[in-house]
């Protein structure tokens, strides 16, 4: 092993992680993901938060190096943009090893999948973003992959047919899906560990600010980067994306070009950053709650086609941090909406609920 290059999408084109279909083209897109490598950690000790889960790879990483083995394979789950893909590259710069990206979705049938196995060498990463969307058969095809470094080629149909097992070289996947639940226990138990992301806190996420200033080059106030921070709603990438706004915003209306509190403040009203961190899909979700479904419970999908946004963005995307807000709950019958996501709204909870968990 111990080659040190990070062969990106070998098979999958670009980046290797195919654009969600669901993403709007064409228009601005605060998460835009092609700005991610460059402020990407590059080692584990660079990795700000996430301790616990640190820790842990720290261990099993220094056990595997002395050992001289490849690594196990891993899963991380999370909301997008919190450093799933950041922690499997920086594994695989630690290792020392190759790594090929590729995706879920890009995976359409087994064939797909046999040039990243014959490709990966000893001790390599494969890793494999959203692999939720593994079609069934290209994850039954992984499954001896994972346990015995095997593939079964099946020759031929009907009377004729004959397997065909090939021996690959010991590696390690490395999978991130932001829908552990979605993933097939056989799946799930094939990831001899598996580590789930959470939401930054504010020390973090004003650390991971002032890094990043330093690596764009960019100067920025203490206060100013509490409130990016702050206003980032616990998420790394939402993070680099407002201060890269924020810059833009200073080099254009501040000659200094420094990104002062006063500064920020304008760049995030303009960006329509409300003081929670919400962005107007987040609140037009709610607004949408309260006035087409009285508040709820009202299914994901009837709320996604109200609002005209595919409900898979809504579950990724919107819902993981008005639940950690408190301002939505799930329940059995749909999403409502709780007093604290109305008085954000600016509006009164009724009086007297009807039924635990209803507002209406
Ligand atoms: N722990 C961290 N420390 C510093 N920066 C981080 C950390 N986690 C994420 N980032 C920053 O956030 C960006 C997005 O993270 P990353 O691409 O790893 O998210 P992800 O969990 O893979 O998201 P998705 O589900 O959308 O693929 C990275 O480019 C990096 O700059
Ligand atoms: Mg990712």
């Amino acid at each position: 092993m111990a080659r040190q290059k990070v062969i990106e999408g070998a098979a999958a084109g670009g980046g290797g992680k195919q654009p969600p279909s669901d993403r709007p083209l064409g228009h601005f897109n605060p998460d835009d993901e092609r700005f991610d490598d460059e402020l990407r950690p590059q080692k584990l000790s660079e990795v700000v938060g996430q301790k616990k889960v640190v820790d842990r790879l720290k261990i099993v990483l220094d056990a595997t190096l002395k050992r001289k083995e490849p690594l196990s394979h891993i899963l991380f789950d999370g909301p997008p943009g919190l450093g799933k893909t950041t922690l499997a590259m920086t594994l695989a710069k630690e290792m020392g090893t190759e790594c090929q990206i590729t995706s879920g979705p890009a995976l359409q049938a087994p064939k797909d999948l046999l040039s990243y196995l014959t490709n990966a060498s000893y001790g390599s990463v494969l890793f494999i973003d959203e692999i939720h969307r593994l079609p069934p058969a290209v994850e039954e095809f992984i499954y001896p992959v994972m346990e015995d470094f095997r593939v079964d080629i099946v020759l031929g149909e009907g009377m004729n047919a004959r397997t065909i097992n090939m021996k690959l070289k010991p590696f390690t996947v490395i999978g991130a899906t932001t829908r552990s639940g979605m993933l097939t226990a056989p799946l799930r138990d094939r990831f001899v560990h598996r580590e789930h992301l959470d939401f930054y806190d504010e020390t973090e996420l004003t650390e991971i600010v002032r890094r990043n200033a330093r690596k764009l080059r960019t100067e920025i106030d203490e206060d100013a980067a509490l409130l990016v921070a702050n206003r980032s709603r616990g998420t790394p990438r939402k993070a680099n994306n407002l201060l890269r706004w924020t810059r833009d915003f200073a080099t254009v209306r501040e000659p200094s070009g420094i990104i002062t509190k006063p500064i920020t403040e304008r760049a995030l009203e303009m960006l329509e950053v409300d003081a929670v961190g919400l962005e107007s899909q987040d609140r037009r979700y709610l607004s949408t709650l309260v006035t087409v479904f009285s508040g709820g419970p009202a299914g994901l999908s009837a709320i996604g086609h109200t609002m005209n946004v595919p409900p898979d963005t809504l579950e990724d995307e919107v819902e993981p941090f008005l639940l950690r807000l408190g301002f939505i709950q799930r329940t059995p019958r749909g999403r409502t909406i709780t007093a604290a996501g109305l008085s954000h709204l600016g509006l009164k909870p009724p009086p007297a609920t009807t039924e635990q968990g209803e507002l209406f």
